[in-house]
């Protein structure tokens, strides 16, 4: 595939991402419990989606109790550490009293890296089925890094070969971001669901704001580097559909 083929949506800044964002969110969830009788969600981390979970902490009407949420993956820390995507989706969104305690699943990586992979497919088999081979997710919501990785898939590591476990841990070498207000460790160990359980997704949603995501927004969007280069190149869903939100500044080099 030369490009991503995808809907993609410019809106203006990070606000109206996050309103976008809660639109397909809301739209997607609605229709899920419909259909299905619940919502399953893989949630993303760093900083670009808690706008997101911040307006939704402000929809105690939506069916929040037929909704699992899931994480996309999580930084070898505990859920009290400032880099813990728990912690920040705590602070958001979970800790408000219609969030139903048991309809969150997070990955306890106070757990030993690999001990907590492994806990993690166990919750998942638990919630999908024992029996399925690929949990299917209603909704998978991604964020992008400068250097194109997606979920915790970095350029040029193994974790991008795992085809037969459905969450994996590894080792990635942290380095500072600029919009990172939680300084990253010197080293940085990660736990993350892999390609085929993100790609078995009925709809993924790129979340991504910032100039300082511009260069790797085109590579994904208009370039054809390799996926060990770009991970977020190898976002590509079996049936689901695949939906890229922007802001401006992220999309400005952008040529079509
Ligand atoms: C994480 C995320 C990671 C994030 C991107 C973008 O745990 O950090 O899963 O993939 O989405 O690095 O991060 P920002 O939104 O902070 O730019």
């Amino acid at each position: 595939m030369s490009k991503v083929t995808s809907g993609l949506e410019v809106v203006a800044d990070l606000p109206a991402l996050a309103q976008a964002a809660l639109a397909r969110l809301t739209a997607c969830a609605l229709e899920s419990v419909r259909l299905r009788g619940r919502f399953t969600i893989a949630l993303s981390g760093g900083s670009t989606p808690r706008a997101l979970y911040q307006l939704l902490a402000q929809h105690p009407e939506l069916p929040w109790q037929h909704m699992e949420l899931c994480f996309g993956d999580e930084r070898a820390v505990p859920p009290q550490h400032p880099e813990s995507n728990a912690r920040m989706v705590h602070e958001a969104l979970t800790h408000c009293s219609f969030v139903p305690a048991e309809r969150v699943h997070r990955i306890r990586a106070e757990l030993p890296a690999r001990e907590a992979a492994a806990d993690y497919q166990h919750t998942l088999q638990t919630l999908f089925g024992h029996e399925t081979d690929l949990p299917r997710f209603d909704l998978v919501l991604l964020g992008l890094g400068p250097d194109g990785h997606t979920a915790s898939l970095f350029p040029y590591t193994q974790a991008l070969s795992e085809s037969r476990l459905w969450v994996t841990a590894h080792q990635v070498e942290a380095r500072p971001r600029p919009r990172e207000r939680r300084v990253m460790t010197q080293h940085s160990e990660r736990i993350t669901l892999t390609f085929p359980v993100l790609n078995n997704a009925r709809e993924l949603l790129f979340l991504v704001s910032g100039v300082e995501k511009a260069q790797a927004v085109r590579a994904v969007l208009e370039g054809n580097a390799e996926i060990s280069a770009i991970p977020a190149r190898g976002i590509r869903p079996s049936t689901g559909q695949l939906h890229f939100l922007a802001d401006r500044p992220a999309a400005s080099l952008l040529t079509r």
